[in-house]
């Protein structure tokens, strides 16, 4: 193939040239945007990675470049050189960058033509994202796009800096290994010479880097690739990337301010933000009580109030009942809402019928009294207590919610989500950011019928709440803590069990008996017992976090090659079916029945 460039060397991005300019001879280098004739001259906005300029062919000053240039069409790859000319009075676009100029070409290579892209290379466009990802290569060529892969590498070089300059060694984990347990299942991937056996794909370096600092590499850092086959949502993919950390001789203190210290460094870097530092916390009971999730968002108030305490005794029987059964009965003051229609309540009941939600009573509060199907039921003082606790004013649309506390809280803290959308009570500029900490060690698994980590099994107790580990597991509170930003849960991590005897204690709690923990976790705690200093840590996840400093809404809009919902990457086909010479290599037979 004929060298198309031949001496041709690009001098300038498509983002750079301006009136200081003028005059100069330039090459640039990209994919036409755009070509317009008008009466004998031709327009092309050419387009790289950095932006757009505006070339002109004339057949009045060079007239063997405007001949050629009749063919060009989209996404076509040109090498232009030419002058740098200030645009006519009146053509000057404000919106671009090099708006105030354009280069008057003498010499046009064209480097590839192109076929006609299935969808336009520009925002807001109205093809399917399953389109937009099958032509993903074209997809990322939008600037909007390009924009977010390079803000993304930008946060990546910002996190190497700071750890970097604060004294930690990046080390890499192995990929092929065996399950470490962050509560998703795990991808396996068949030994060909250990046939029968497979490996797992790391949810986590959690195991090694812990390894890492009995080895003694006090502060350990990778940004690193994880793999999680769980249910898929706008803020997760099955591989996705932390920023992990860890370090030793520490406690909480030390680990929250150093990722303090990183998360500003990172917004001043990267998008010239200020984040105030120290960052606000919470306990997990507090974020519970207060937003019924342990992420909240707290860019706006519309705090929830339990009112159980009133309530228990009130002739509302729903109510009543709920309490004596354990439950909770929460409000919401939707502000200023009086005048919400039926329609939209009914809506909203239903939103919160997919939390497990059961109803959704409202008062609305009027001048002259309450509006309400239950109203009826509370007795005047009730009714003072009530106004007084939900701060009830005139005009204001009071929501309550009676469960068990996990729905309860849950579907309230969802609805209030939800309307502090709905009623724009959302800085969309804002970066919010909360710790939540003391986060309870054990969760009840139902369906399985014993105790879950809520972190990971790895996670210290908090001290003064050892001696329920047994007794009551639920009680006991963890060293745990996450950081959230905007509603998003952006990292996690904890203070870690350096102690082999509490680490088989917790294992225990846990319902594996002494064969099985010392089967799969036998060489961690052979580690505990060879000399582990204390240790904790942290991982952010990145892709959340950069999403965020996007103001993108889905972590596959900050991701160069994401997968759908279905795990599929819809650009090259996988996951597909392998050569039955490569089962056969592996020793593995697709059950008949698997493909539906
Ligand atoms: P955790 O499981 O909380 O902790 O994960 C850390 C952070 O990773 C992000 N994250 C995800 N992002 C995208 N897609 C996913 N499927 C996904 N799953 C998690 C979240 C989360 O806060 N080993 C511990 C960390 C530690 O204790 O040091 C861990 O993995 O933002
Ligand atoms: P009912 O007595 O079932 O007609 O319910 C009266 C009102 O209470 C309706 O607005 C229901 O949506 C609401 N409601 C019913 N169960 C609950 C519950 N568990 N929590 C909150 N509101 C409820």
């Amino acid at each position: 193939m004929a060298d198309l460039l031949g001496d041709m060397r690009r001098t300038h991005h498509c983002n750079q040239l301006g009136l200081e300019d003028v005059g100069l001879e330039v090459v640039l280098m990209g994919w036409v945007q755009r070509r317009r004739d008008h009466g004998g001259v031709i327009f092309v906005d050419l387009r790289d990675r950095e932006g757009l300029t505006q070339v002109v062919f004339n057949p009045d000053v060079h007239a063997e470049p405007h001949a050629k240039a009749h063919v060009l069409r989209s996404e076509f790859v040109i090498g232009v050189r030419g002058r740098v000319t200030a645009r006519p009075e009146g053509m000057v676009n404000a919106n671009l960058a090099t708006g105030a100029i354009e280069v008057m070409v003498s010499e046009l290579r064209i480097l590839n033509p192109a076929d006609n892209p299935p969808f336009l290379i520009e925002e807001n466009l109205e093809v399917t994202e399953a389109i937009r990802l099958k032509n993903r290569h074209l997809d990322l060529r939008r600037p909007k796009l390009q924009k977010n892969i390079i803000l993304r590498h930008k946060a990546g070089a910002a996190v190497r800096q700071y750890l970097n300059g604060n004294g930690f060694l990046d080390i890499e984990t192995p990929f092929l290994t065996r399950s470490t347990p962050e509560g998703a299942r795990d991808y396996l991937v068949p030994s060909r010479v250990n046939p029968g056996q497979f490996y797992a794909l790391p949810q986590s370096p959690q195991l090694f880097k812990q390894l890492l600092m009995v080895s003694g590499f006090d502060r350990y850092y990778q940004i690193v690739r994880c793999f999680r086959d769980e249910d898929l949502r706008a803020d997760r993919q099955p591989e996705f990337t932390q920023i992990d950390l860890e370090m030793s001789f520490i406690g909480e203190e030390d680990i929250m301010a150093l990722s303090e210290g990183l998360i500003a460094y990172a917004f001043q870097e990267v998008l010239g933000i200020t984040i105030p530092l120290p960052l606000p916390r919470l306990t997990y009971a507090e974020a519970m009580d207060r937003y019924g999730l342990d992420k909240p968002d707290i860019r706006f108030g519309m705090e929830l109030k339990e009112i159980s305490d009133i309530v228990k005794d009130s002739g509302f029987k729903v109510f009543a009942d709920v309490v004596r059964k354990g439950g909770i009965v929460k409000a919401l003051n939707a502000k200023g809402c009086v005048e919400m229609s039926r329609k939209e309540i009914d809506d909203l009941t239903q939103f919160v019928a997919v939390y497990k939600a059961k109803g959704l009573a409202w008062i609305k509060v009027r001048e002259d009294g309450w509006q309400s199907p239950i109203a009826k039921f509370f007795t005047d003082e009730e009714k003072a207590r009530l106004a007084e606790r939900i701060e009830m004013q005139a005009g204001d649309l009071i929501f309550f919610m009676a469960d068990q506390p996990k729905i309860a809280n849950e579907a309230l803290g969802q609805l209030r989500n939800h309307l502090g959308q709905k009623l724009k009570l959302i800085d969309p500029q804002a970066f919010k950011f909360t710790w939540v900490t003391h986060f309870p060690m054990f969760e009840w698994d139902e369906t399985e019928k014993r105790h879950e980590a809520l972190h990971h099994p790895f996670t210290a107790p908090l001290e003064a709440d050892y001696h329920l580990l047994e007794s009551d597991p639920t009680a006991v509170r963890s060293r745990a803590y996450d950081l959230v930003l905007n509603g998003f849960e952006v990292g996690g991590g904890s203070i870690r069990i350096h102690d082999m005897e509490l680490q088989s204690r917790v294992f225990k709690i846990l319902g594996m008996d002494q064969a099985t923990y010392e089967g799969k976790f036998g060489f961690l705690l052979d580690a505990l017992k060879s000399g582990a200093p204390p240790h904790g840590g942290l991982a952010f996840g990145f892709d959340r976090l950069v999403m965020l400093m996007c103001r993108e809404s889905s972590i596959r809009d900050v991701i160069a090659f994401p997968k759908t919902q279905k795990a599929a990457c819809l650009l090259t086909g996988a996951p597909s079916d392998p050569a039955q010479a490569q089962l056969d290599e592996l020793s593995l037979r697709i059950k008949a029945t698997a493909k539906v």
